[in-house]
C-alpha cells in the first residue's frame, strides 16, 4: 500500500477524514482544476498504478467521474460492474475483490448497497479503498464536490447557512454532505416529509425546517434530493405528485423568497418532481459545475491517498 498524504489510507466517509484532510483536497482539487482545463488535461501522477473501479449499483456520474479522474492522472483502469460478473454466480464481495488485487491492483473504488462494506474490505485486503456509495450511508466524493462548489461560488462555507431538501432518510448524500459542511463551518438544516427525515437527527447538530419557503428563506444556497423510490419497502409519502406540491422546488417559489440562493443536485435529477426544469437549468443551479468539480475532487483523493510510495 501506498503512504497517504490524508490521515488514513481509505476515503471509507466524511467522518473519518479530518478538516484538514479537506481542506489539502480542496486545495489540491483547485490546481488539478487548472490541469482540465489545459489543452493538455493529463499529468504523469499515478503512472504504474492499477485502479479498479468496482460498481455493484447503477451509476452514471460518479463511475465516468472516477474513471476520468484515473485516466487523467494516467493510471492503469479496469472496471467492474456487478451485473455481468462471477458475483451472479454466488462469489462472496471478499472472495471477488481478493481476486481482482491478485492481479496487482492498487487501489479499489466501490459502490456497494450495503452499508459499511467499505469497512469489511479495509480491515480484509491490502489495497486503498474509496467509497463511492455505500448504500444509505455515505458518498464522500460527492460531499466533497458539493461543499467545494459553494465555496467556490461564496468563498468560504463559515457561517453559511445550507439546506438539504428531500428524502434525507435514504440518502447517503446527505449524511455525508452534513459531516463536511459542519466541519467546514457551515450552518446545515434539513426539510421534507417527517417521514423522510431520520428521528433524531438533531444529536447531529442539524435543524429540521418543515416548511420548503422558510427553508429557503433561511439559507444560502440548497442542495436537492430526489425521492429514493428503489429504496422504499414502505410507503413513506401518499403519492410523488404530493411530494412535489409540498416540497418541489419550482421558480415560483424562489421568486417569493426575494433573494438569490444556489441550487444544488447531486444527480440524477427527476425533472418536474424534486425540482422543476426552469430551476434546474437556470443560473441560480451550479448542477454542471459540480460535475465538472467532481472530476477534480477525486483527481485530488485519489493523488493523495497514492502520496509516496513506500
Ligand atoms: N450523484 C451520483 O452519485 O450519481 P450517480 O448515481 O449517477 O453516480
Amino acid at each position: 500500500m501506498f503512504n497517504s498524504q490524508l490521515s488514513t489510507n481509505h476515503l471509507l466517509g466524511i467522518k473519518y477524514i479530518t478538516q484538514e484532510d479537506i481542506e489539502k483536497i480542496f486545495a489540491t482539487a483547485e490546481e488539478f482544476k487548472d490541469v482540465i482545463n489545459r489543452p493538455i488535461k493529463k499529468v504523469p501522477s499515478l503512472r504504474d498504478v492499477t485502479i479498479a473501479n468496482v460498481f455493484f449499483e447503477n451509476s452514471t456520474r460518479t463511475r465516468i467521474s472516477f474513471e476520468l479522474a484515473e485516466r487523467r492522472l494516467s493510471a492503469d483502469v479496469v472496471n467492474f460492474a456487478s451485473s455481468s460478473s462471477s458475483v451472479n454466480k454466488g462469489e462472496t464481495l471478499l472472495d471477488t475483490i481478493k481476486n481482482i488485487l491478485a492481479m496487482k491492483v492498487d487501489m479499489v473504488v466501490m459502490r456497494h448497497p450495503a452499508p459499511g462494506a467499505h469497512h469489511f474490505l479495509s480491515r480484509h485486503i491490502d489495497a486503498h479503498i474509496i467509497n463511492a456509495g455505500d448504500g444509505t450511508h455515505e458518498h464522500p466524493t460527492q460531499a466533497l464536490l458539493d461543499t467545494f462548489s459553494i465555496k467556490e461560488k461564496m468563498g468560504t462555507l463559515q457561517g453559511k447557512n445550507i439546506v438539504i431538501v428531500g428524502d434525507i432518510i435514504h440518502s447517503r448524500v446527505a449524511l455525508s454532505n452534513i459531516f463536511c459542511l459542519q466541519m467546514l463551518g457551515a450552518n446545515v438544516a434539513v426539510c421534507g416529509p417527517r417521514t423522510l427525515i431520520p428521528k433524531h437527527i438533531e444529536a447531529l447538530g442539524v435543524t429540521v425546517i418543515d416548511d420548503v419557503r422558510k427553508a429557503l428563506q433561511w439559507c444560502d444556497a440548497a442542495n436537492i434530493l430526489r425521492i429514493q423510490l428503489e429504496r422504499q419497502n414502505t410507503k413513506y409519502i401518499p403519492s410523488l405528485r404530493e411530494y412535489t406540491n409540498h416540497f418541489g422546488i419550482n421558480k415560483e417559489l424562489l421568486e417569493s423568497i426575494n433573494k438569490e440562493i444556489l441550487i444544488l443536485h447531486p444527480g440524477p435529477i427527476n425533472r418536474g418532481i424534486e425540482i422543476t426544469s426552469d430551476v434546474a437549468d437556470s443560473n441560480q443551479a451550479i448542477i454542471l459545475d459540480q460535475v465538472e468539480n467532481g472530476v477534480a475532487i477525486r483527481m485530488a483523493v485519489l493523488y493523495l491517498l497514492a502520496g509516496i510510495r513506500q
